[in-house]
């Protein structure tokens, strides 16, 4: 596997970003941040931007991942006089890199823009693939469209400012890399002490995977659907919290529910052992909590299961694990699976 020449994964993203502003021959630059990535991400940036740069911020956060944001930043652009060869300028986490890149590419039907992930989840994950959107009406990335990025620039510096939680968020979709593709890269996560990993290393594997996949398929009629593995249910879990005033899971961390009951699925459908169905639970509680979920809801969540957009005509597609490195799509799965499933993780079935 190899990277695109687009995305770059080094420790130095002010001077590729530098070079490639000399080379795009842009009329203008606009960067957009939330307060987090305007205070611990910008200063990094922003001694190499043009004198006449326009600085566009959002508050930080999924639920300003919407309409009126948007609004917001076509305004900026708007009353900058930004004409077709602008270029934005995304810097943040997967908000602003699905957000911004929205709205470039929909501002005067599409202005260039460069996504510079800061968060460990929008760097493996949102920042590759070219899917863009925001959120509406309570239905998560409703609204929008598939398009690349000019250039990808991943610098692992960045993740020193990350809250812990944040960290651990994205590190379950490097987990998920592995499962669904890459056995001998599951073989080298630590058992312990993940934290202290190669950022630079992992990141780069991880970029591979998921770009390797959503090139083969760009738009999801298919092999993409891989990527969805510990989302169907994980997902579901993810919906419902958030609309607890307390209680909120990072969607890392209810992928990392997810994964599990869904591994539990894929010894029951699609053939995954005993043996790496404990031994892929186990790691994902030794990193994230597991705390048990109130049967009362399970109802909910498998309502919200049934709603997922990548369903069709009613039945539940759930992306399952063949083997330890290797994903299967499309397997039907009911609401009792969601259900035993469920029950399975409050149990901790794999101790
Ligand atoms: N397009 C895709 O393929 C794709 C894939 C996965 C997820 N997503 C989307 O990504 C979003 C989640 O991304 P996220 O987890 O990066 O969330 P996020 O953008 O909300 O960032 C998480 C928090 O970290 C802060 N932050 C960002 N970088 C920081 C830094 N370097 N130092 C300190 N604080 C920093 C942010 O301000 C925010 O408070 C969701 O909206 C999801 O739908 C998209
Ligand atoms: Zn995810």
């Amino acid at each position: 596997m190899s990277l695109p020449s687009h995305i770059y994964i080094q420790e130095s993203a002010s001077k590729t970003l530098a070079d490639l502003l000399l080379k795009g021959n842009y009329s203008r630059v606009a960067v957009l941040t939330d307060e987090n990535t305007n205070q611990h991400c910008l200063p990094e940036i922003r001694k190499i931007l043009p004198e006449t740069t326009v600085f566009i911020q959002i508050q930080s956060g999924e639920e300003n991942k919407n309409i009126a944001s948007c609004t917001h930043i076509w305004k900026e652009l708007t009353d900058a006089g930004f004409d077709r060869k602008g270029l934005l300028i995304n810097l943040g986490g997967g908000v602003i890199t699905d957000m911004g890149g929205f709205c470039a590419a929909t501002y005067k039907r599409g202005i260039r823009f460069i996504n510079i992930p800061t968060t460990l989840l929008s760097q493996v994950d949102a920042s590759v693939g070219g899917k863009l959107g925001i959120d509406f009406m309570g239905f998560k990335n409703h609204i929008g469209l598939f398009q690349d990025a000019d250039a990808v620039l991943i610098d692992p510096r960045f993740l020193s400012t990350l809250p812990f939680r944040e960290l651990r968020s994205g590190y379950a979709e490097v987990l998920k890399h592995a499962l669904i593709a890459d056995l001998a890269h599951w073989r080298t996560l630590p058992k312990e002490g993940w934290q202290d990993l190669n950022w630079r290393e992992i990141i780069k594997h991880s970029v591979e995977i998921k770009h390797s996949i959503t090139t083969a398929d760009p738009t999801e009629k298919g092999l993409r659907k891989v990527l969805n593995f510990g989302h169907t249910i994980g997902h579901a879990i993810e919906s419902f919290f958030l609309e607890q005033a307390e209680n909120k899971l990072l969607h890392g961390e209810a992928i990392a529910i997810g994964m599990i009951c869904e591994s539990y699925l894929a010894q029951q459908k699609s053939g995954l052992t005993a043996e790496s169905l404990k031994e892929i639970c186990h790691y994902i509680a030794s990193v994230w909590p597991t705390e048990p979920i109130n049967q009362d809801i399970f109802p909910a969540i498998m309502d919200l299961a049934l709603q997922d957009k990548k369903n069709e005509q009613g039945v539940i597609n759930c992306t399952l694990l063949a083997k330890t490195g290797e994903a299967v799509i499309n397997i039907p799965i009911s609401r009792q699976d969601i259900r035993e499933s469920l029950e399975w993780y409050n149990k901790k079935g794999w101790q």
